[in-house]
């Protein structure tokens, strides 16, 4: 396995296998890696001849007021991760290298960004868009590999590489969770031991809905109202948002019939802000 810290140097090795024909399969990251990485680095490994990670936690995508500071960082954790994982090539970029002075030309998301972590977060995506450009120019992958835990960035990401015309298949990998439910996440490290024994309940609210739903009701508004309920009885942090939106398209809907649906959580504890979600299909889960 061999670890690139500059764009040409990295550019240089993999241009030597496209040339040979060799597909890349790329997983980009911000580190401190987990069982959710693990298994997108998997599917890589199957699925291509060389493995490629990249660990870069990106300024633009992190808003003034957010963890960019904290957010977790362990470099010789994550070589070991990727070392069993199979990987070939770690990018391991300085910001430095990434913007060496202050981007001049960036790209913006106008459409699936007004919602969700969207509407939350402004300008994170196109934070996101912006480095998933540069990665997708550095590393020219045949495929690349997002979870589906951020099922907002992962339906932007399928629409960048649609509106770019990026020659890249996008594999989206379900959500690896704890044996308790929680979603698996790097930021789970800022949850208090109170909100860590409480938090699966985030995921036990979304199983409900999804037996409400199997039992027949199809209604959106009906469906968020319960689950916002159970959260406000249940859980001692805040609900950021609970939405069910239309997915990849993120339009709002009027029933569940017929759609394939995101039903989508972000629930903020003292220092995490979690996110969760499921995707109903027709009325039935797709996964
Ligand atoms: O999902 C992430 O970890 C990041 O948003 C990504 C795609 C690596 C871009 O910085």
């Amino acid at each position: 396995m061999k670890i690139y810290t500059k764009v040409k140097d990295l550019q240089k090795d993999l241009m030597a296998y496209s040339k040979f024909g060799k597909s890349i399969g790329f997983v980009p990251t911000m580190g401190y890696l987990h069982e959710g990485h693990q298994k997108l680095l998997n599917e890589a490994r199957k699925e291509n001849d060389i493995v490629v990670l990249s660990i870069f936690v990106n300024p633009l995508q992190f808003g003034p007021n957010e963890d960019l500071d904290t957010y977790p960082r362990d470099f010789a954790r994550d070589e070991q991760v990727a070392k069993v994982s199979g990987v070939d090539y770690i990018f391991y970029p300085s910001v430095e290298e990434m913007y060496p002075k202050t981007p001049c030309v960036k790209v913006f998301v106008t459409g699936k960004s007004d919602v969700l972590c969207g509407s939350k977060r402004p300008g994170h995506f196109d934070g996101v868009v912006t480095v998933v450009t540069k990665l997708f120019h550095i590393v020219q992958p045949t495929r690349a590999y997002f979870g589906l835990k951020d099922a907002q960035q992962a339906a932007i990401i399928d629409s960048l590489v649609a509106d770019f015309n990026f020659p890249i298949e996008i594999v989206k990998v379900d959500i690896v969770r704890e044996s308790d439910g929680l979603a698996k996440s790097s930021r789970n490290v800022y949850l208090t031991e109170e909100e860590r024994q409480e938090a699966p309940l985030i995921y036990k609210g979304l199983k409900q809905l999804k037996e409400s739903v199997a039992k027949g009701q199809m209604n959106p508004f009906d469906l968020k109202q319960a689950l916002c309920t159970f959260y406000e009885t249940n859980l001692h942090g805040q609900i950021d948002y609970v939405e069910i939106l239309s997915y990849p398209d993120l339009k709002p809907i009027s029933t569940l019939i017929g759609q394939t649906a995101l039903v989508a959580v972000a629930y903020k504890y003292s220092k995490a802000r979690l996110i969760d979600n499921v995707l109903i299909q027709g009325g039935k889960e797709t996964k």
